[in-house]
């Protein structure tokens, strides 16, 4: 006789819902958002289906259908036109900068909105790089002054989490002290700790054209092979005052979401990137796949795996999709 039959705990929906591990809830959920200058426009991303850019305008009513879901989280990232650009990346601490004002403009519509930031270089540089570029090189410890002024300038604005995304050595140390210098003790800091080179940020870059100008980013992003790495990033994170740990991307990376989770008692947070989004996309719109299930499948394997917190571009058809915003 058999002893033990699993299968009896999975026998009827409620004997299934009663034992499930693991919930993915609209609140551990960030919508990222892509914002361009403007008034009254919004452009479509071809590599991804659903996501646009919008100007301020319209990017506000999207802030509020998606508050009006449950969904109060966003990271917004700004689409600079070519002509603001330069080496120093001088326009993302510009106090006119467009990012900035949306920053304002949704933080005083939505007082329970919590936003989180990107800061790098790359989108409001010339070279199209994280770092400050010299003869092809792209020098660590000039671009750390700029990320500072850009983060006081985010954190002025009123972002509640401030996103380094860079890979920079030092960066995150460096940030907390000019914030701190500067009074900005409560603004919290999610470091992109294990960001590895990966070619699923193909559709990103399309929606805010920011592809590197010449070579790549393997000099700062890490090694797709590598995991004890993740460790030490995470260690020099935690060391220099990080709230939150992140990896990304996600779905390759499961086993460094659950390795930073065992080892650091921080909260972990997971980049469900763009080109994750638009294989799902691609997949469904084809019939080859079913869309909302395999969604769902794939948000709770990241939370099982480890993750707290998902950055996904799924969000907000999460909420849509889900009762009571959970499963
Ligand atoms: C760059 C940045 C990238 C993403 C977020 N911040 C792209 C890159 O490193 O080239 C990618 C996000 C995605 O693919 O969804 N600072």
């Amino acid at each position: 006789m058999m002893q033990q039959r699993p299968r009896r705990n999975r026998k009827s929906e409620t004997i299934r819902e009663m034992v499930t591990e693991t919930r993915v809830s609209v609140s551990n959920l960030i919508f990222p958002l892509f914002v361009m200058d403007g008034m009254g426009k919004q452009t479509k991303i071809s590599s991804m289906p659903n996501i646009a850019r919008f100007t301020p305008d319209l990017l506000y009513t999207e802030v509020e259908e998606c508050m009006n879901l449950g969904l109060k989280s966003f990271v917004i990232f700004p689409a600079v036109e070519d002509a603001l650009k330069d080496k120093e990346a001088s326009y993302s601490w510009d106090p006119d900068n467009f990012y900035l004002k949306v920053i304002r403009g949704i933080k005083s519509r939505f007082p329970e909105v919590c936003l989180m930031s990107d800061v790098a270089m790359d989108p409001y540089s010339s070279d199209g790089h994280d770092g400050y570029v010299e003869n092809g090189e792209i020098i660590n410890d000039l671009t750390l002054p700029i990320l500072g002024k850009m983060a006081l300038a985010q954190a002025e604005a009123g972002i509640d989490i401030l996103g380094p995304s860079d890979m920079m050595d030092g960066r995150v140390g460096f940030i907390r002290n000019v914030l701190d210098e500067n009074g900005f003790t409560g603004t919290s800091i999610m470091s992109y700790t294990a960001k590895y080179a990966s070619a699923y940020y193909g559709p990103f870059r399309d929606a805010l054209d920011s592809a590197p100008k010449f070579g790549d980013k393997k000099t700062y992003q890490m090694n797709p092979a590598n995991k004890r790495e993740a460790l030490i990033e995470a260690e020099l994170d935690e060391a220099e005052g990080a709230d939150f740990l992140m990896v990304k991307p996600a779905l390759c990376y499961l086993d460094i979401i659950h390795l930073l989770k065992e080892n650091s008692h921080l909260p972990v947070a997971a980049y469900n990137v763009s080109g994750e989004y638009a294989m799902l996309k691609a997949a469904g719109e084809k019939g080859w796949i079913n869309y909302d299930k395999a969604m769902l499948e794939m948000l709770l394997s990241i939370k099982r795996a480890g993750a707290d917190i998902i950055l996904t571009y799924f969000a907000k058809e999460f909420a849509m999709k889900t009762k009571n915003g959970s499963v």
